[in-house]
C-alpha cells in the first residue's frame, strides 16, 4: 500500500474512473402508447475518482444517484456523455470487453435481503459469481472461502443460508460476493442505509479495512451526510440530476459554498457524542420541483434565497473556487458575495 500522497502528487494522479457530461432522460408514458414527457434524471454530470480514493455522492431522494451508478456500470445506457475507465471510454464496449469492465466495477446494493439467493449457501452465493465467469468449482469455492473470511464471517458460516443471518451479516456476504471478482472499483449504493446504527458503523469500518487491504477505489452513494463524511476523501453533491458542488470532503464539511450544500449540511443531525440531535434546521423553501419539468437555468433557483434573474436564463457552469474544488453557482463566478454566502446563510433558522 502506498503511503499518503503529498498534495503535489495528489493533483497529478490519473483518475481510475471519470464521467464526462453524462446525461440520461427516462421517457414517461402517458395514456396508451403516448409518451407524456421525460424525467431528466442525470444532467451533464462529470466526476473523477482517484485510485484508492473514496468519492461520496450525496443528495436527496430522487436526485439521480442510483441512475448515475447504473449508467457507470452500463446497466442502462446514457443518452450522451462518456464513462472512462483508466482513460478509455467504455461506452462503445460490447461482449467480453464489457464483461471485463463489469467484473472490474462491482456494486453493493442497499438491500442485502433481496440481493442474495435464499436457496444457496453463503459459499455458493459468493462462488456463483465466479462460476458464471468460467472459474472451476474447486477454485471458485476456495476463493469464496477466502473472501467470506476477509469480510469477517466465521468459517462455519459458509454452509449456512442467508435466511439465518442478521442484516449486517448478509451485507458482509454481499460485499464478499462483490470482492470475489477482484474488482478495482466498488460502487456502494446506500449499502448501509437498511442497517441499525451500530451495525452501520461496523460495516463502514469493514469497507475502510477492505479498501486498504485490496487497494479498492470506492464510489460511496448515500443520502446520509454523516456516513459520507466518515467515508469520503471527496464528495459530490447532487440536486435534481445535476452536480452543484464537488471537492475535498474536509473542505466541504467545514466550508460549503453552494446554497444547497449549505442548507443540506446545516440540516443534518450531528454525529458528535453529547451534542443535540439537530442543532439548527435551515428550511429550504418550497417543494422539490418535478424532474419531468425542472426549472430552467439553475435547477435550484426556485428554492434559492440568492436567486437572480440570470439564474433562470442559463445553468451556472462549474467554477473552480480553489484547487480541485468546484461549485456550480453564479455567486462564485466572479467572487462577489462570496463572504456572505460562505459564512452566512440565507435560510430561515428554526431552532
Ligand atoms: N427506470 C426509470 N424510469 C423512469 N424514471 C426513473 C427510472 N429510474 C429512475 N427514475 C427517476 O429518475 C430520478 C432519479 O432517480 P434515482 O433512483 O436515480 O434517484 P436517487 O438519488 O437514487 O434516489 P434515492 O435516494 O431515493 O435512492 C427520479 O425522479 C426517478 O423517479
Ligand atoms: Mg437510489
Amino acid at each position: 500500500m502506498p503511503g499518503k500522497r503529498s498534495e503535489k502528487e495528489e493533483c497529478c494522479v490519473k483518475p481510475i474512473l471519470e464521467v464526462v457530461n453524462l446525461n440520461k432522460e427516462f421517457p414517461v408514458k402517458g395514456m396508451w402508447w403516448q409518451t407524456k414527457g421525460a424525467v431528466s434524471a442525470v444532467k451533464d454530470v462529470s466526476l473523477s475518482l482517484k485510485p484508492q480514493g473514496t468519492l461520496g455522492i450525496v443528495g436527496e431522494s430522487g436526485c439521480g444517484k442510483s441512475t448515475l451508478a447504473r449508467l457507470i456500470l452500463r446497466l442502462i445506457e446514457p443518452d450522451s456523455g462518456e464513462v472512462r475507465l483508466r482513460g478509455d471510454d467504455i461506452l462503445p464496449y460490447k461482449g467480453s470487453k464489457l464483461l471485463q469492465v463489469r467484473k472490474n466495477m462491482q456494486m453493493v446494493f442497499q438491500n442485502p435481503y433481496s440481493s442474495l439467493n435464499p436457496k444457496m449457501t453463503l459459499l455458493e452465493n459468493v462462488a456463483f459469481n465466479l462460476y458464471v465467469n468460467g472459474v472451476s468449482k474447486h477454485d471458485a469455492r476456495k476463493k469464496a472461502h477466502h473472501y467470506l473470511e476477509a469480510v469477517g464471517l466465521p468459517k462455519a458460516f459458509a454452509e449456512r443460508y442467508p435466511g439465518s443471518l442478521s442484516g449486517g451479516q448478509r451485507q458482509r456476504v454481499a460485499i464478499a460476493r462483490a470482492l470475489v471478482l477482484e474488482p478495482d472499483i466498488i460502487i456502494a449504493d446506500e449499502a448501509v442505509s437498511a442497517l441499525d446504527k451500530s451495525v452501520q458503523a461496523q460495516v463502514l469500518n469493514l469497507f475502510q479495512d477492505l479498501k486498504k487491504e485490496f487497494s479498492l477505489s470506492l464510489l460511496f452513494i448515500s443520502h446520509d451526510l454523516n456516513v459520507v463524511e466518515y467515508m469520503s476523501d471527496e464528495v459530490m453533491v447532487m440536486y435534481l440530476g445535476t452536480v452543484v458542488e464537488k471537492g475535498s470532503a474536509q473542505q466541504m464539511y467545514a466550508h460549503p459554498y453552494h446554497p444547497y450544500t449549505q442548507a443540506l449540511l446545516h440540516s443534518a443531525p450531528s454525529m458528535d457524542v453529547g451534542s443535540p440531535a439537530v442543532h439548527k434546521h435551515f428550511d429550504i423553501k418550497g417543494e422539490l420541483p418535478s424532474p419531468m419539468n425542472p426549472p430552467s437555468g439553475c435547477r435550484f433557483r426556485t428554492r434559492c434565497p440568492y436567486a437572480e434573474e440570470r439564474c433562470a436564463q442559463s445553468a451556472p457552469p462549474m467554477v473552480e473556487v480553489s484547487p480541485g474544488y468546484e461549485v456550480a453557482c453564479f455567486l462564485y463566478e466572479t467572487g462577489h458575495d462570496r463572504e456572505k454566502v460562505s459564512h452566512g446563510t440565507g435560510y430561515t433558522v428554526d431552532n
